[in-house]
């Protein structure tokens, strides 16, 4: 696969509920980028393992699972096969099966393609763990997206609740941790800040405001005028 590496690509990487999907897309829709969801494409991949009853320690079937996933992704849905699956692959148990398997390094293989072919021009905005150390190591501009655990839950909390999910903000925290701890702490890929990326904490920063800082770290960049 030939990829146009002068097309710009903006990464943002970080711990799970850091905001930065949302950041992503509204980096993206600023700049008129497209956007790569990496984690949609691991959720996707856990979804479709357990559809399949595939073992979730076999690394061989799940890489070719990976493989053959023919998702559509459109403005605000994600489809499988015709099924919107996107309220499906947010919940939090697909989450945590996702982390489970995302360790295995032929499934990571298996994805890294996929994931290459989102670069198309005008741009790209890229979220997940390991877009501006692995899959994206040329972005020109590498944002890590960190904020404290607390902050982090409570954004959980608040969107499960609205969504009409009941949810225990303690539970969060704690899974929170476990998943934290499991991307950060595996061999291949880790969820880690590339040397060359500006980190940005959105603690205390509302999503605006995390946006307008990424938006002016492009111009800094030259990426966008
Ligand atoms: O960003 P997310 O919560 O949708 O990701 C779900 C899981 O997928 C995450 O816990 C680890 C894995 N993942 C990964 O290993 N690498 C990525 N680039 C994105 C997600």
């Amino acid at each position: 696969m030939t990829i146009d590496s002068t097309i710009p690509v903006l990464t943002i990487d970080g711990p799970t509920a850091s905001g930065k999907g949302s950041v992503a897309d509204g980096v993206a829709e600023a700049l008129g980028f497209h956007v790569l969801d990496s984690g949609a494409l691991y959720r996707l991949t856990a979804l479709d393992a357990e559809r399949l009853g595939i073992d979730l320690n076999d690394e061989v079937e799940l890489a070719a699972c990976a493989l053959a996933l023919d998702p559509t992704f459109t403005a605000s849905r994600i489809f499988m096969d015709a099924r919107d699956v996107t309220d499906e692959i947010r919940a939090e148990r697909i989450g945590n099966l996702a982390s489970a398997i995302a360790p295995f390094p032929a499934l990571r293989g298996a994805l890294l393609d996929r994931q290459r072919a989102f670069r198309r021009a005008p741009g790209l905005v890229a979220d997940g763990r390991d877009m501006g150390t692995i899959v994206f190591p040329d972005a020109p501009l590498k944002v890590f997206l960190v904020a404290d655990v607390d902050a982090r839950a409570e954004r959980r909390y608040r969107q499960l609740i609205e969504r009409g999910t009941p949810a225990d903000l303690d539970l969060i925290r704690q899974d929170l941790h476990a998943r934290d701890s499991r991307d950060a702490n595996r061999k291949v890929a880790p969820l880690a800040a590339a040397a060359d990326a500006v980190t940005i904490d959105s603690s205390t920063l509302g999503l605006e405001e995390v946006i307008a800082r990424v938006l002016d770290l492009a111009k800094a960049k030259g990426i966008v005028r």
